[in-house]
């Protein structure tokens, strides 16, 4: 950090320590003098209010230092490339801090990643704080289950203010557009109603323990690779029937405190000075209250970012200035670059997060030792195992039944524990990393298992022989493989923040499988990854599970699986290509550019992500979009699509448990224009996830987002459902739809401006 950034930098904690503890003197700036003394009454602490009230009644109190303050946000973690030291209050290790105002009674705002649970910076000069992880969210994704989403982050909601954190930022959803994202294990589908639903649902469930939730990366944040510089090409109705959608579903269902803004440009425009992304869509037509933070290193500007939208700066450290430090700000204040009603909304917006999500009425303390962890790791585990995937069961090879049978298991560390997801989000595990020393020695590595082997978790329900093998060397494990009665494969491709990640398993894995296969049939290959894989030994394998990164009570969640105790009920809430060729971009976007390369990505495909390509385009991938089989078989029938006085359309139908044993259903509800029109063939317009004994049936209604059956009109910002025949699909993935229907809709226009 040069002379003058550090001068900048002192000033501005200078009195941001000084604000903190209500001790101010009055400033030398040009700015009006602060008051320290502190009033005699806080007429914004009454509960009876409004949010609004509230924060208008506050910010009436704060001098233009005091509001300077909770703009500004710090790194919580040293950060030596900048030689940064963070300043006193921050949780150590944490994403970020900014100072709270004693003298008005404003706590400061400690925030914490992500969104499987509470992480540790990796800077962090403490030990780890070692907490409870769930799985990735594509793993919580593709349970299907928002119940278990909203469980999943009600309990590290809870982790994270016993932590002493009242924002947690979580709630990653952009959509998988480009399966070689490192990040798509942090968001989860390409769908937007499933996307906004089920996560929508894990930013209630944390934001239910009085703290605010973040919801991100807004927008268009769909590869890692360039992720600083790029910018995410794409037309408007495209971006609002798909990205945007999701952010707008979940919104409504979740009210998430803070919106956090992207890295990357969206049509030219970096998105966190970008007015079409957050004055005139988010705050404009979603008339959105919240406050809208930068991600850590995203800002570019102060007036043009303030202008534009951006609310906070986060973590300043990981940007070029400190943009919105007392000096820039101040500056852009007194030049009336930034007008000092926008420095108003902005704190307004800050405030009346904390005050709406209960920060402000439940301060938050450090009391970790009131964690459950036992009650905790149940949570993660219902999650996990919900979340897991049965791709192939040739020959019901699953379940497995205890008995005295001879197993090999082999790879994947499988005897250590379960793999996780690299970067921000990572979550250090109680206990320790089982495999450390792994992965990249830095950011986003090293790579984190979680200390719950599967290979304990099949010991314990064998009831035979259980004998493991590394998997390094391929004709040993086969050796093993061709002595045991089954051989289980673990494999694992590891994926992380700022890196994109080829679909092919690394470390000679294919081959090992390719070997253990060849010497024994009956073999299972359970997939630990953050998304697709490419899978050559399918058709000699005879199962196969994706069990994606399944947390702490991962390796149990995998065993009670494979073993039967629970049913596999998790489908696919992304595609699995069966080659690149099939992609809209087969070569991904800015590979090999040097870093800092300005490019652009031209999401041509619009609104068609995901199953939707693969459908127009007649692309027949390797697992398709909502694909999973169970132990069980299920019968769909009774579909009917009813249109309500009201125009609502609802759509119904029966599931039925055709087998032998209990099982958990997904059935799902597709629709679209006969004749096309749409930007694919059909949607998801909903689905169930029912459990289901032998022989039972049940019956189900969704009322259809009306939103789902339009195309947007820029021209008017209007959702349009153009009259006419529609087709309705039900049945167990997005290409096994055996039961169909047709309904007839009216015409229909509504705005897609949200009254205020
Ligand atoms: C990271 C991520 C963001 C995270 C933030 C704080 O770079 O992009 O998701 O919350 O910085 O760690």
């Amino acid at each position: 950090m040069n002379n003058r950034k550090m001068r900048a930098f002192m000033s501005t904690l200078l009195l941001a320590t000084a604000l903190s503890a209500g001790t101010a003197r009055a400033a030398e700036s040009a700015a009006p003098a602060t008051t320290t003394t502190a009033p005699t009454a806080r007429p914004w602490m009454d509960r009876t209010l409004s949010a609004d009230a509230r924060a208008d009644l506050l910010l009436r109190e704060m001098t233009v230092e005091e509001k300077k303050l909770l703009v500004f946000g710090y790194f919580g973690s040293p950060f030596k490339e900048r030689n940064y030291v963070p300043p006193a209050g921050i949780r150590m290790g944490s994403a970020g801090y900014i100072p709270g105002i004693d003298r008005l009674g404003i706590p400061a705002q400690w925030q914490t990643d992500a969104g499987v649970g509470v992480a540790t910076q990796r800077d962090s000069s403490e030990p780890m704080r070692e907490r409870t992880s769930l799985p990735a969210g594509i793993a919580t994704v593709a349970t299907w289950n928002p119940a278990l989403a909203r469980q999943g982050g009600t309990m590290i909601g809870k982790e994270a203010r016993l932590s002493g954190f009242n924002v947690m930022l979580a709630g990653g959803i952009n959509l998988v557009r480009e399966p070689r994202n490192g990040r798509n294990f942090e968001y989860g589908t390409e769908d937007p109603l499933l996307a906004g639903i089920m996560v929508g649902a894990q930013i209630s469930g944390i934001q239910s323990n009085n703290i605010v939730s973040t919801i991100k990366h807004y927008a268009l944040n769909a590869q890692e690779t360039g992720r600083f510089v790029l910018s995410a090409n794409i037309d408007e109705a495209g971006a609002r029937m798909s990205d945007l959608l999701a952010f707008e579903i979940a919104m409504e269902r979740s009210n998430p405190g803070s919106v956090m803004c992207a890295y990357n440009r969206y049509n030219g425009d970096y998105a966190c000075e970008n007015d079409f992304l957050l004055n005139k869509v988010l705050k404009g037509d979603w008339g959105y209250k919240g406050y809208v933070m930068s991600d850590w290193g995203a800002v570019h500007s102060t007036a043009k970012a303030a202008n534009n939208g951006l609310d906070q700066e986060s973590g300043y450290i990981f940007d070029k200035e400190m943009f919105f430090g007392a000096d820039l700000l101040g500056k852009a204040l007194a030049d009336g670059s930034v007008p000092m009603a926008r420095l108003d909304d902005m704190n307004r917006r800050i405030l009346r997060a904390l005050f709406d999500h209960g920060v402000m009425d439940n301060p938050v303390a450090v009391e970790d030792h009131k964690i459950d962890y036992d009650a905790h790791a149940k949570i993660t585990r219902a999650d996990a195992e919900e979340g897991i995937v049965l791709l192939k069961n040739q020959g019901d090879l699953l379940p497995l039944a205890a008995g005295a049978s001879r197993i090999a298991v082999i790879g994947g560390h499988a005897d250590k524990g379960v793999m996780s997801g690299g970067g921000s989000s990572t979550v250090f595990g109680r206990g320790g990393n089982p495999v450390p020393g792994t992965g990249p020695k830095n950011f986003p590595g090293p790579i984190v298992y979680h200390a719950n082997p599967p290979l304990a978790a099949i010991q314990a329900r064998a009831g035979g022989t259980v004998a493991f093998d590394a998997g390094t060397d391929p004709v040993a494990a086969a050796k093993l493989a061709g002595d045991s009665d089954l051989a289980i494969v673990f494999v694992n491709q590891w994926t992380g923040e700022a890196m994109d990640f080829a679909l092919t398993l690394p470390d000679n894995q294919d081959a090992l499988v390719a070997a253990v296969a060849q010497a024994n049939k009956r073999t299972i290959v359970v997939v630990q990854s953050g998304g697709p894989v490419f899978m050559p030994w399918l058709k000699d394998v005879g199962a196969v599970l994706a069990a994606w990164y399944p947390g702490t009570a991962g390796g149990e969640a995998i065993a009670r699986v494979i073993y039967g105790e629970v049913d596999a009920s998790g489908r696919l809430p992304i595609t699995f290509p069966a080659s690149l060729d099939q992609l809209p971009r087969p070569k991904l976007d800015g590979e090999g550019l040097p870093d800092g390369t300005k490019f652009d990505v031209s999401y041509m495909e619009g609104a068609t992500v995901g199953y939707k390509w693969f459908d127009q385009k007649g692309h027949k991938p390797l697992f398709p979009f909502g694909y999973g089989l169970s132990y069980t078989d299920f019968s769909y029938s009774g579909l009917t699509a009813a249109v309500g006085s009201d125009g609502t359309l609802t759509l119904s139908g029966s599931v039925t448990n055709k087998g032998a044993r209990t099982g958990k259903a997904v059935p799902q509800l597709y629709i679209g224009p006969v004749g096309g029109g749409w930007e694919a063939p059909k949607r998801l317009a909903g689905w169930q996830k029912l459990e289901l004994a032998p022989g039972a049936s049940s019956r189900f209604s969704v009322p259809v987002d009306t939103r789902l059956l339009a195309t947007f009109d820029v021209a008017k910002k209007e959702w349009v459902v153009k009259p006419g025949r529609y087709k309705v699909w039900l049945g167990a993935s997005v290409v096994d739809l055996p039961v169909t229907t047709e309904v007839t809709l009216k015409g229909n226009r509504f705005s897609a401006v949200k009254s205020k």
